[in-house]
């Protein structure tokens, strides 16, 4: 199949990138490349894609012609393009025009394949609020710009297919680690404070916080698991996580087991917004996309700390 994949040179995008291509599909990436984050880290994702002869087209969703970017020929778009996380030096401009107008963009162009197209939405636990423990039937109560502008750009995909304009579905997503994991995240940061020898910035109370994390590799064969079951997935929305919950504290200390050391911990405010528990709901998933996690969080962070030591010592 000729598959698009937006957000391609970020960390799951890549990687859903690389398994597409394995799969034996003709993938295309795009990417606007955005400041978020240090841009030579999506650069080695772009290489890594390129190594492989799937290339990576700059787009910016938000503002370009589409028509003119993207092939003409198109199956699939997974759709991971989005302004992600919590940041305090994010405005909420980023978030509207990123998560809101990209993604309404992105659907005015798969509109023109007609019915022919199927596009997968990757959404967030964020949605469902400061918690989210809960089956996709719960009301959405998000508590910060990124989960309120992910919901937004969720109803506007779903809305295609309640009216018949799209083939859709939308996939929830539970905090995502492994190689490649965002510099700004849990892991990847923890790594780099450890082995550099800096403080890790702690949240007031998030070291009770718990939460599904669930390794990249088995959040792909989530998504990839949509094929093939297009009629059952049109217009549902699915969450993607592992059901295995652990609270941050528990993480920092498998980190210090597999590194051997101990982390410096520095004291920061609480950070609005943030989710005090996230465990991934998957009956439905389970049940409809025969989806079945395995990865231990140790299993995964061994694989991000080679990732990390491969990279960048
Ligand atoms: N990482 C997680 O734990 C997690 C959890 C739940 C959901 N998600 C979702 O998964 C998706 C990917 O997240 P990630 O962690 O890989 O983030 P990421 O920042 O690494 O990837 C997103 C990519 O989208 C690109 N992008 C942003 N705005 C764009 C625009 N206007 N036009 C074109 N490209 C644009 C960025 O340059 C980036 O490379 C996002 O939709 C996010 O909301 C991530």
């Amino acid at each position: 199949m000729n598959i698009l994949v937006t957000g391609a040179a970020g960390f799951i995008g890549s990687h859903t990138a690389e398994r597409l291509n394995e799969m034996g599909h003709k993938v295309v990436g795009t990417d606007n490349f955005s400041s978020y984050y240090n841009i030579s880290l999506k650069r080695k994702n772009e290489k890594a894609l390129n190594e492989k002869g799937i290339i990576v087209i700059p787009t910016d969703l938000r503002t370009d012609n589409l028509h003119e970017k993207f092939p003409k020929d198109l199956d699939y778009i997974f759709h991971f393009a989005a302004h992600p996380g919590i940041s305090n030096t994010s405005t909420f401009e980023d978030y509207l025009s990123n998560n809101i107008v990209g993604t309404q963009r992105l659907l005015e162009f798969a509109e023109s394949f007609k019915n022919k197209l199927f596009f997968v939405n990757i959404a967030t636990s964020s949605i469902y609020g400061l918690e989210a423990t809960f089956p996709e039937s719960e009301p959405p109560k998000p508590a910060s710009w990124y989960g309120v502008t992910k919901l937004a750009a969720e109803q506007l995909v779903l809305a295609k297919s309640r009216d018949k304009k799209l083939q859709t579905t939308s996939l929830r997503l539970f905090s995502v680690y492994g190689p490649r994991e965002r510099p700004d995240k849990l892991y990847t940061r923890l790594i780099d404070c450890a082995l550099n020898n800096k403080a890790f910035p702690l949240f007031e109370g998030s070291e009770k916080h718990l939460r599904s994390f669930t390794y990249v590799q088995d959040i792909v064969d989530g998504i990839v698991s949509v094929f093939g079951k297009e009629e059952v997935c049109n217009g549902e929305i699915f969450n993607l996580g592992t059901e295995t919950e652990n609270t941050t504290a528990q993480g920092i200390a498998i980190m210090e087991e597999i590194l051997q050391k101990k982390i410096k911990i520095q004291a920061m405010p609480p950070r609005a917004g943030d989710q005090s528990r996230t465990k991934a709901n998957i009956d439905k998933a389970r049940k409809i996309l025969g989806y079945n996690p395995q990865t231990t969080l140790k299993q995964g962070l061994l694989a991000q700390t080679d990732w990390f030591k491969n990279n960048f010592i």
